[in-house]
């Protein structure tokens, strides 16, 4: 008995990487997976049918059920595609985990226009896009039965988003957004029995190879390796399954041997007039009672 028997899932960008581990773990666990891959290069140039055919062929050779989708996740119709390859291959669509995406870093003030558009496109319209059109399938399910889908839809974004990371404003910019938007959707689906919670993971992949080195990344030989992307996947699987049907708008970091709950965006202090706005010298007189003797500096990574 697998956890997720019997389910549908698509993971986006599953042919390298975290995706590809996700795509294995869940179909190991019993589900039939869509594994959408563009396969292009690192930076998000070319296309490549091989990344998603070879993960669902690896998956077929393991005696599990998958088949390849070669969109790109940010395309208005190619989003609805993978949406209707899932329910035309397999009856229906359970699970949708996005991760797709690249990275074109440079400092803010070097940074071109198309290195911005391209990096927030693949990941924030890339994460909305699949979005649209699944919540539109689970809201005409909801109608037809009146009753909860039961479906979950799993975001990626990063700890750049989540602390800021120099280099990164385009990056940074779309992680961020996609948090926030998860909260979103949470929101709007709950009455559908659609739950959305957003994963920031740590793993040795082709993007962090490209940026910190392989050499950083790779442990010592016999020691548990805790950059492996396989470390990140069981979470995914967890929060796909059924005994996650509680938990939604929620945002996690995993990696290694560590899976963390985090909670952002909470007051630190204020200041109150009594029914009054504060002027600009008010401000500069109340600022030690606004600050204390805390950090007003960027946040640290956690
Ligand atoms: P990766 O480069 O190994 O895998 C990304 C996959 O997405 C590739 O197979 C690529 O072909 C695919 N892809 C790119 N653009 C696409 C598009 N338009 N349509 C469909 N597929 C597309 O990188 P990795 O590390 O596995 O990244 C997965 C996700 O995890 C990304 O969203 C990344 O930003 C995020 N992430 C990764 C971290 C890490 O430590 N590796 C840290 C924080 C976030």
């Amino acid at each position: 008995m697998g956890l997720l028997d019997g389910k549908v899932a698509i993971v986006t960008g599953g042919g390298r990487g975290l995706g590809r581990s996700h795509a294995l773990l869940l179909a190991e666990e019993g589900a039939s997976v869509v594994v959408n891959d563009l396969g292009g290069e690192w930076d998000g140039s070319g296309a490549d049918t091989r990344a998603a055919s070879e993960v669902a062929a690896e998956i077929t050779a393991a005696g599990g059920k998958a088949v390849a989708n070669f969109d790109d996740v940010a395309d208005w119709e190619g989003g609805q595609r993978m949406i209707n390859q899932a329910i035309d291959a397999f009856g229906g669509l359970d699970a949708l985990v996005c991760n797709a995406g690249f990275v074109r870093d440079r400092t803010v003030f070097n940074m071109t226009e198309g290195e911005w558009d391209s990096v927030v496109r693949v990941h924030m319209k890339g994460h909305f896009v699949p979005t649209r059109w699944a919540t539109a399938y689970w809201r005409e399910r909801f109608k037809e039965t009146n009753e909860p889908v039961n479906a979950r839809i799993v975001y990626t974004a990063s700890e750049a988003g989540l602390y800021g990371n120099a280099g990164q404003a385009n990056y940074s910019a779309a992680k961020a957004g996609i948090a926030s938007m998860a909260i979103v959707v949470a929101r709007e689906m709950e009455k559908y029995g659609v739950t959305c919670n957003t994963l920031n993971p740590r793993a040795r992949t082709r993007m962090t190879i490209n940026t910190f080195g392989a050499d950083r990344l790779t442990g010592k030989e016999g020691e548990f390796d805790y950059n492996d992307p396989d470390n990140v996947s069981p979470l995914v699987a967890f929060l796909c399954s059924d005994a996650a049907a509680d938990i939604t708008g929620q945002t996690f970091v995993a990696g290694g041997d560590t899976v963390a709950w985090m909670q952002g965006w909470t007051r630190a202090n204020r200041v109150k007039k009594d029914k009054d706005r504060w002027t600009p010298s008010e401000l500069v007189a109340a600022k030690a009672e606004l600050f204390g003797d805390k950090s007003t500096r960027p946040p640290r990574f956690g």
